[in-house]
């Protein structure tokens, strides 16, 4: 590719900027300063701006704690979108998110421009199990448990086996689904006579929400990270 696109995928610069430092000698490709933005080069190489070294990311992977109020969406007539929360460093990916939480759901959703990423993810035959923390209006029984556990009839659809983890304070509970239909966690507590408060998506797979992560803040994965993602 051209170097003017290598760079301009890496930075947030237009390409007219890129251009105009490459011509300043401020570009080096494999170590050797370069003033051709035309110059022909590949992801492996090694590109450096005023002494830099650039990563080479065409997709990128971000960590969102989504906080309620955000739709899942890049854009919206009535709420503001997720990706109003990606920062402007990372804004020229164009990321969208992988998946969907409600509005008012807060926690763990993947932003990234990597399409396939997004659809394995989301693909309902993948069986990734979600982890959700519930805080609701009335006690969760032990009967509750085998209910989530037999494939619960809903009216559109029935949810595969789910698992419900009581915590201590039997009003709080963990939920973990394969699926992720619209309003799933609501709609199964809700046949069980139980309303939904608040809730929070923890994990995706085997990747838990980072606890540090403000809620709001992104943070990019690493690539172990997207594996674990596809793991249960
Ligand atoms: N289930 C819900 O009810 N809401 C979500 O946001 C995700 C799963």
């Amino acid at each position: 590719m051209r170097l003017d696109k290598y760079i301009t995928t890496c930075l947030d610069v237009s390409r007219k900027e890129i251009k105009r430092q490459i011509k300043d000698g401020r570009v080096t490709v494999n170590g050797e300063i370069c003033t051709d933005s035309g110059a022909n080069v590949a992801e492996t190489d090694a590109v450096t701006l005023d002494g830099e070294r650039l990563l080479y990311n065409k997709y990128i992977y971000l960590m969102l704690n989504k906080p309620a109020g955000y739709v899942s969406a890049v854009r919206d007539r009535n709420y503001p979108p997720v990706t109003d929360l990606v920062p402007p460093e990372y804004a020229h990916y164009g990321v969208y998110p992988a998946g969907r939480l409600d509005r008012m759901t807060e926690g763990l959703l993947l932003l990234t421009n990597d399409g396939d990423f997004a659809h394995r993810l989301t693909s309902p035959n993948k069986n990734v199990y979600k982890r959700y923390f519930a805080r609701l209006d009335a006690p969760m029984e032990e009967s509750d448990i085998d209910a989530f556990a037999a494939g619960m009839e809903l009216k559109d659809f029935t949810a595969k086996p789910a698992r419900l983890e009581i915590t201590d304070d039997p009003t709080e509970v963990y939920i973990e689904i394969a699926e992720g239909k619209f309003h799933q966690v609501r709609r199964m507590c809700a046949r069980l006579g139980k309303n939904v408060l608040y809730l929070k998506r923890v994990k995706i797979g085997a990747l838990t929400l980072d606890p540090s992560l403000e809620l709001g803040h992104v943070k990019m994965l690493t690539e172990q990270d997207i594996k674990k993602a596809f793991s249960n």
